[in-house]
């Protein structure tokens, strides 16, 4: 379907969405269910409405585009937009790999990316606003990129896990989203890294090849840090900065943001 038609098809909400009260309640009818179970409701509840993100860093964002995949060619549901925000400071591994592994998938891939160039972040800001100052780089890489991506959808399916990290513990199945004007859905909020890695080796998945040289989390690359094994997945990721989250997620209805 020609991009013009899905933009005026999805300002055209033809059905009234649940309230934020009524995905509190299915969260909890939703939390033992399978993240297939999770994505099929999401595609009855918001079709065409509701969008994926993916990093292609961690192996979360693939396996929700494998099941995604798998479920729209199984039952002929509609056709989803994927996206992924490239800040324009991600690692060449990971460009390489997003362009390789989407053949795979017939779903369309949007690539999202700042209004910024780098280089015309660098003259406004200097070449080291990424360690002087992370939040307000991530504000414009990231999150003004992300609401952007998320205008004219009402369901964003996203890869966190509550696992992850320790802001991220009490992750809901399915949340309203106030600041983008979203449902929140995390089919993977109950999976543990070895049942995502389970999945992978299940259905064969290639991975962005940097986790097998030591990098467990990918962000962008002068944020991010090979870990040890002993070390916390996540420990790359601003190391040494106290800042664990670039912004996207938000826990509590707050931003979590450690250094500004
Ligand atoms: S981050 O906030 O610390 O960068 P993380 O790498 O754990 O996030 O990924 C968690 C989820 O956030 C991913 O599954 C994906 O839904 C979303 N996400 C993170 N980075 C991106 C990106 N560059 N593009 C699209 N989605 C992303
Ligand atoms: Fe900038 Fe680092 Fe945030 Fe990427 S992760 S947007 S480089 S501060």
């Amino acid at each position: 379907m020609p991009e013009a038609m899905r933009s005026e098809q999805r300002l055209n909400r033809s059905h009234t969405l649940p309230s934020s009260k009524e995905l509190a309640w299915e969260a909890k009818r939703l939390e033992s269910a399978q993240p297939e179970e999770i994505l099929k409701w999401g595609l009855a509840v918001y079709g065409e409405r509701l969008t994926l993100s993916v990093s292609f860093g961690g192996a979360e964002g693939m396996v929700l585009l494998d099941m995604l995949d798998r479920i729209i060619s199984d039952a002929g549901a509609p056709d989803i937009r994927v996206f992924t925000l490239d800040t324009g400071f991600l690692f060449e591994e990971t460009v390489r790999y997003r362009e390789e592994v989407m053949q795979r998938y017939d779903l369309q891939l949007e690539v999202i990316r700042p209004w910024l160039t780098v280089a015309e972040q660098v003259a406004l800001y200097g070449d080291q606003l990424y360690s002087c100052k992370p939040n307000i780089c991530c504000q414009i890489r990231k999150v003004e990129p992300q609401e952007r991506a998320l205008r004219g959808y009402d369901a964003w399916v996203t890869g966190i896990r509550r696992d992850q990290t320790p802001q991220r513990t009490d992750t809901p199945v399915v949340r309203w989203e106030e600041r983008f004007g979203v449902a929140k859905i995390a089919p993977l909020a109950a999976w543990d890294t070895a049942r995502v890695e389970e999945y992978v080796r299940e259905r064969d998945i290639p991975l962005n090849p940097l986790l097998s040289k030591g990098y467990r989390s990918i962000g962008c690359e002068p944020c991010t840090r090979p870990v040890a094994p002993e070390e916390d997945p996540r420990a790359g990721r601003w190391s040494g900065t106290g800042k664990t989250e670039c912004g996207l997620h938000w826990v509590g209805g707050q931003p979590v943001r450690a250094v500004s």
